[in-house]
Order: C-alpha cells, then sequence, then structure tokens
C-alpha cells in the first residue's frame, strides 16, 4: 500500500509503515490524514502474513505535530468535534489491534504524532540528540486532543504527565526511558532493527512494564482524595505562572481528572468537547497567530543577497558577548572572542561551559558536540585573525566613545567586506556608522539578555546599510535560533523605544504614590511575566538611567506632546541603586543576588516617601500597558517598524507583551480601533496628553478599518 501520506513494507512477517509525507518537509497529521489511517489497519489486520507492525518516518522527524492550519476552519461549535471523533476512533483501533504497533521514534515526535505514539503498543526511541518528545498544545492555548490526556497519565503517571502537559516540554530520549515514556533506546543507524525485534517479541507476548512512579507519585496516585491534592497542587501552580490568563491548562487538568475517576471513555468525551472549546477561543486565536508569525519570520525577505559567514568576531565578552558566541558556535559557526581583559575571557568560557554542561547533563546534548561547541569559540586579546571574519559583532561598553574606538581599531585589521554590527540597546547606529570608513556596512544586531533563552534578534538598519549587510545578518540570526524582525534606526529603534514610555509611566505612578509590588502584580495580572519594577532590576537602573535620561526621552519631549518624566530613577542610580546586579534595587536581595521579593525600605525616598495608595489594578495596567501599545503605533507611523507583525513579534518575543494578547496591535485590533481611541482619549483626560492617541489609529479607525486588514 502506497498514499499520500504512508507507505506500508512487509519484512517478514512484520509490516513496516513508513510516514512519508509527499510534497512536505515533515510528517504532520491533519484531516486528511487521519483517513487514509483505516485502509491501513485493514490491510494490516487483513494480511495473515503479517504478525506485528513498525511504524516509522522517512523524514528527519517521526511526526511534528497536527496541521494547525487546519484549525482556522473552526469557526463554530460542532465544526471540530466529528473529525476529533474520527481520530479517536482509529488511535483507539491502533491500540486495540491485535497485531501490535511498535512506533519507532527518531527527531521530533510532537502533539499528535506523540498521541499516535502513545497509542501504540510499545516505543522505541533513537539517542539522538534531535529526537525529541512533547504534548506542546497548550502553548496554542490547546490541549491534547487525540488521547494524550488519557493515554500519557496511565502511561507515566499523573504527575509526570501534568508536568508535560502543562509546560508543552521536551522530553529526550533518555529521560523519556527513565520515565516509561519509551520502552528502548537504540541508536539511529539501528532504529528500525530494534524496534522490529521489539514488534516480534510483543506478537508472542505482551510487554510487561514496570512502574516507574516513585513510592510517593505512587502513594499520591493511588486514591481519590489523595489525587485531589495532586490536581490543587498543580491548579495553584498555574494560577501563579498565569494569573489566570489561558484556559488552556484549567482545560487539561480537568481531562486528566475526568478520566482517572470516571474512566477512559468519559476522559476522551470530556477531550474532544474541550479542545473545540479552546480553538475557539480569543486565547489560542492569538496564540496561533504568534506560532504563524514565528514561522514566517524564519524566512529571509532577500535571501538570495546573503552572503556566507563561517567565522565571526565577538568583541566584548562580557554578559551579552559571552551569550552571542555560545549561540553562534552552537550553530557550526567559528567565533573569535575578543575582549580587553583576560579574566574576562575565562568567565566567558566559564559561563557557555555552565550552560551547556546542563544540556549535556540532560542528555540533550552529546558531549563530543559540547566539546566541539567550545572548540569553535577561541578567546583572545589581540586581532589574530580577524582578517578572516565575515561578520564582527560588538558588545562593549554601551559608551560611544568606547564604541567609535573599538570600531576604529576593528576596522584596522577586518577584511574589506566585513560586516560591523553593534548590539548596543539605545545607541543609534547612524551614529556608531560614523566612525566607519564603510558605513553601508554597518548595522545593528539587538540581542535580548539571557541570549541563548530569548528568541528575538532586531537588526537596525541606517540609511546606508546595504540590502546585503541585512541580509547576511538575517541569515546569522536564523541560524542562531532566533526570530528576526528588521527596523529602522532611530532613538532606542523599536523594541527599547516602545519599553521606556512603560518604564516611564511606572516611575510616574510611584511618584504619584503607587505601591511598586501593586504595580508588579498588576502588570502580570495584565499578562506580562515580570513587572516593570522587577524588571528595571533585572535590566539594570543604571542602564534604565541612561536609557530615560538619554537621546530617546529627549525624542519622546521634542516630538510628543505632555511628556512627564520622573527623577526617581536619576536619584536612585546617584545613590548607586543598580539593581541585581550590585544587590541593591527596588527589591532586596541576598548575598547570591536572589530576589527576596520584598521592597528596599529605603526606596520610597527617592519617590515622594513611604505615604503610599492603593490603586485601581486596572487603572495601573491600562496606563502603564497603553504606553507601550500607543508607543509602537507611534513607530509603524514613522516607519520604525515595516508592519504590525513586526510591532507584535517584537513585543511579544523581545518584552514579553503577553502573548495571549497577540502583540500591541493584535491588542488594538481585538478591542476595536475606535475603543482604543476612547480608551487612549479617555487616559488623557485624566493623566495627561501623553495618552493622546496616535494618527495612525485615529486614521485607521476614522476609515473602519484594522492594523491588520
Ligand atoms: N545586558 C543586557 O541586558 C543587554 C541587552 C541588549 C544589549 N546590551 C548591550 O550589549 C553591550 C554589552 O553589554 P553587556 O551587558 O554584555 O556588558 P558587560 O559590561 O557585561 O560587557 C562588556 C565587555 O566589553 C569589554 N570591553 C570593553 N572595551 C572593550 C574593547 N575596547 N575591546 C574589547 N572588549 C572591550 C569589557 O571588558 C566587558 O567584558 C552594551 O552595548 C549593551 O547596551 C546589553
Amino acid at each position: 500500500m502506497k498514499n499520500k501520506y504512508v507507505e506500508i513494507e512487509k519484512r517478514d512477517g512484520i509490516a513496516i509503515i513508513w510516514m512519508d509525507e509527499q510534497d512536505s518537509k515533515i510528517n504532520k497529521i491533519g484531516p486528511d490524514m487521519i483517513d487514509t489511517f483505516n485502509p491501513m489497519m485493514d490491510e494490516l489486520e487483513n494480511d495473515s502474513e503479517v504478525r506485528a507492525a513498525v511504524m516509522i518516518s522517512r523524514k528527519k522527524d517521526f511526526i511534528a505535530g497536527a496541521d494547525i492550519e487546519a484549525f482556522a476552519n473552526v469557526k463554530k461549535e460542532g465544526d471540530w468535534q466529528p473529525i476529533a471523533k474520527k481520530g479517536h476512533e482509529i488511535l483507539d483501533r491502533i491500540q486495540n489491534s491485535k497485531k501490535p504497533i511498535v512506533a519507532a521514534i527518531n527527531g521530533a515526535c510532537m502533539g499528535a504524532g506523540l498521541e499516535i505514539a502513545l497509542a501504540c503498543s510499545a516505543r522505541v526511541a533513537s539517542d539522538n540528540p534531535k529526537t525529541i518528545m512533547a504534548l506542546p498544545e497548550v502553548k496554542l492555548g490547546l490541549l491534547p486532543g487525540g488521547g494524550g490526556t488519557q493515554r500519557l497519565p496511565r502511561l507515566v503517571g499523573i504527575q509526570k504527565a501534568l508536568d508535560m502537559m502543562l509546560t508543552g516540554k521536551n522530553v529526550f530520549a533518555y529521560p523519556a526511558k527513565k520515565m516509561g515514556l519509551v520502552d528502548r533506546i537504540a541508536t539511529k543507524e539501528a532504529l528500525l532493527d530494534a524496534a522490529i525485534v521489539l514488534a516480534n517479541q510483543i506478537a508472542k507476548a505482551p510487554l510487561k512494564r514496570e512502574d516507574k512512579r516513585s513510592g510517593m507519585e505512587k502513594f499520591l496516585e493511588g486514591n481519590p482524595i489523595t489525587r485531589n491534592i495532586i490536581f490543587k497542587k498543580a491548579k495553584e501552580m498555574v494560577d501563579r505562572q498565569t494569573n489566570g490568563n489561558y484556559p488552556a491548562p484549567y482545560e487539561i487538568m480537568e481531562c486528566v481528572k475526568v478520566g482517572m475517576s470516571s474512566g477512559l471513555k468519559k476522559g476522551y468525551a470530556e477531550e474532544v468537547k474541550r479542545f473545540e472549546k479552546l480553538i475557539l477561543t480569543p486565547e489560542s486565536f492569538q496564540l496561533r497567530g504568534i506560532f504563524f508569525a514565528m514561522t514566517e519570520k524564519k524566512k529571509n525577505p532577500q535571501a538570495e543577497l546573503a552572503r556566507k559567514t563561517d567565522t565571526i568576531a565577538m568583541v566584548g565578552a562580557g554578559f551579552m558577548g559571552a551569550g552571542i558566541a555560545q549561540v553562534s558556535a552552537a550553530k557550526d559557526v567559528r567565533v573569535l572572542l575578543k575582549d580587553i581583559k583576560q579574566e574576562t575571557l575565562t568567565q566567558a568560557r566559564q559561563t557557555v561551559w555552565k550552560d551547556i554542561g546542563k544540556k549535556v547533563k540532560r542528555k540533550a546534548m552529546p558531549q563530543l558536540d559540547a566539546d566541539r561547541l567550545m572548540n569553535r569559540i577561541t578567546g583572545q586579546l589581540d586581532y589574530n585573525n580577524f582578517e578572516k571574519v565575515d561578520v564582527l559583532i560588538e558588545a562593549v561598553f554601551e559608551d560611544m566613545k568606547v564604541k567609535h574606538m573599538v570600531m576604529k581599531e576593528c576596522e584596522e585589521h577586518l577584511s574589506k567586506d566585513a560586516i560591523f554590527a553593534s548590539n548596543t540597546s539605545a545607541l543609534p547606529i547612524t551614529e556608531i556608522a560614523k566612525a566607519s570608513k564603510r558605513p553601508e556596512q554597518v548595522i545593528g544586531m539587538h540581542y535580548f539578555s539571557p541570549v541563548p533563552k530569548m528568541p528575538l534578534l532586531e537588526i537596525v538598519v541606517t540609511d546606508q546599510t546595504a540590502d546585503w549587510v541585512t541580509s547576511t545578518c538575517y541569515d546569522l540570526g536564523v541560524r542562531q535560533g532566533k526570530t528576526v524582525i528588521v527596523v529602522k534606526d532611530g532613538p532606542g529603534f523599536y523594541t527599547t523605544r516602545i519599553l521606556a514610555p512603560l518604564m516611564g509611566e511606572a516611575l510616574n505612578m510611584l511618584d504619584e504614590g503607587a505601591d511598586a509590588l501593586q504595580i508588579d502584580k498588576a502588570l502580570k495580572k495584565f499578562g506580562f511575566p515580570v513587572g516593570p519594577i522587577t524588571l528595571m532590576d533585572e535590566v539594570g537602573i543604571d542602564v534604565g538611567y541612561h536609557i530615560m535620561t538619554g537621546d530617546l526621552i529627549q525624542h519622546f519631549i521634542a516630538t510628543r506632546k505632555g511628556v512627564k518624566t520622573s527623577d526617581g530613577i536619576t536619584k536612585m542610580y546617584e545613590a548607586k541603586y543598580y539593581g541585581r546586579k550590585n544587590k541593591k534595587g527596588f527589591y532586596k536581595y541576598d548575598e547570591n543576588g536572589k530576589n527576596m521579593r520584598e521592597l528596599d525600605d529605603n526606596v520610597y525616598s527617592f519617590f515622594g516617601g513611604n505615604n503610599r495608595k492603593k490603586f485601581d489594578d486596572k487603572e495601573i495596567y491600562e496606563r502603564i500597558g497603553m504606553s507601550m501599545v500607543s508607543e509602537a503605533a507611534l513607530c509603524l507611523q514613522e516607519g520604525i517598524i515595516a508592519n504590525p507583525l513586526d510591532g507584535d513579534v517584537g513585543a511579544v518575543f523581545g518584552l514579553g507583551f503577553p502573548p495571549f494578547r497577540g502583540g500591541p496591535f493584535r491588542y488594538m485590533d481585538t478591542l476595536g480601533l475606535q475603543a482604543t481611541v476612547d480608551k487612549f482619549n479617555e487616559l488623557a483626560k485624566n493623566h495627561g496628553d501623553r495618552f493622546l492617541p496616535p494618527q495612525i489609529l485615529l486614521d485607521k479607525a476614522k476609515a473602519g478599518e484594522t492594523f491588520y486588514s
């Protein structure tokens, strides 16, 4: 049998089901594919020569997941349930087949892919570090809708299953074996043979699995009363982490709860019903939108102009430099890591080593790959080999004089084709480029901290930057695993610029007597991962001071009516409050720099004294949140960002704008543009002209448009 999705080969009584979706790079599960499973099962069951089967992929991944685009066709209740029910029936057929099917997993086995593997009689995974198993539906505001909420807890226990489903995290082969998610591990090359051996074995006698749960897990999961404790704790964790903004985790818990107390059938029914309910939520709509945007941004719009990058120079081996070196070396780029201090170079190597060491420990990276990665980074104090550099990225101190000096010195040693990129957070690239012999080869590559974790790269181009330079840096960013946006040079570019009014309004509210803890809490309630006060401590109050007193604020004052600036941050800076870095900030820190979640007793002395008053949470998050939203619209109006999509991607991936709100532009579209105008007018009336609606918003509202229309 051969069709668009699978081909069946028979070898000595074993049917090998090759998953290989034609005209697609990946195997994914969509409504069409589900239809091909029944004839496949008919063939297996009707062929008396076949004793058992192995399901394996011809692609680099097993199955990447469900076809998310198919969800866009679900417009109302009842649109998805028939498809889901069909999916459940076929998965049941796989699970109950008299001829056992073994899943042979190499590469990504995600979402619906893992749910198929869970329905199989057993699973063998390759030890390839790219082999990852996950139920990541929660990240799209959904739940595992193909039996995952029922089969997974029965296989690995309720607590481990909830951990996987509520976080969507990746599980690598060895931890998967340890928790009982897979039964065997083989090398990639021996995977098929190992699965055939296991299939033959199960065809003779069912596999006996040992319960891998700990004594405590067994105790807690063993009866309804203690099980309730598990769900209560899980709910508390979800409440804490999401502030109730995301419905999916609650629906996942409910499915597991019903399934474990009332049986599989009821559990499946809950899953079908609740999955459809989630598809129709605005939260899932926005999260899926972000997923598509991320996929879209992986494509370099001017790919044909990109030049090859084999070697980069990373100048400045501080916190940012070490991170950029790491993500580059991880993708086969040779890195010349230069600093002026030997101890910084040593420290940078240790930082990288510590981070990848964690991956080695989790068996997510073989030791050999880690050694190779380290070998690609050469620490140096001189300019040795700089003539081989394709792209130089500087992350030296945030000081124009230092940047100019570094540029002049480096250009002496670089080839004429080398690109000079700056990781500055706010200094104008045009100004930096003034010291260059080749300003068309100067660009901003603004990474976020910590670099290995933060997904965004903001590329900043000046009027002179050549297109091939932008394109080459775009490719490099994608290779480093980043989601890339390209913005125009201007004070604060895009991300720092929209962050500044948010921070500024938080400081204004402190001046008005607001409580710093309440501000943080209110913004988390709105959906930011951390509040602005914590963020100022994290980024550094010194950095905040430079931004809040520098060019960017001058730009705001010059171009905006009624801009209000607090001098609290200057006072803090002068009193040497730099935030977490010197353990002296808004919050108290222990000797290891851990935030004690308690305010420094002295902090209100910079903001008018200890007499604090309570504000309405809504007023706090509207004033502070809408300051960012308004600035984003102004960036579009001024052409700093090219389109709303870049604005949303930048705000969500760079600054943690609540993903379930889709970004500032999707948020305005959802509110309705006229309603947004009204909201800004109301804020302006109560709190000053700085809230007056941007012209672009007024125009679009008047024309009855949306930002995405
Ligand atoms: N820390 C952040 O969160 C963050 C985020 C985005 C961008 N940035 C930007 O990145 C840059 C670096 O920030 P950081 O936090 O890594 O600072 P850092 O102080 O940790 O590192 C700066 C490094 O530059 C080195 N250096 C100074 N002069 C040099 C020279 N002439 N040649 C070579 N090395 C030199 C220093 O020895 C130091 O190791 C700044 O421009 C900053 O604005 C920082």
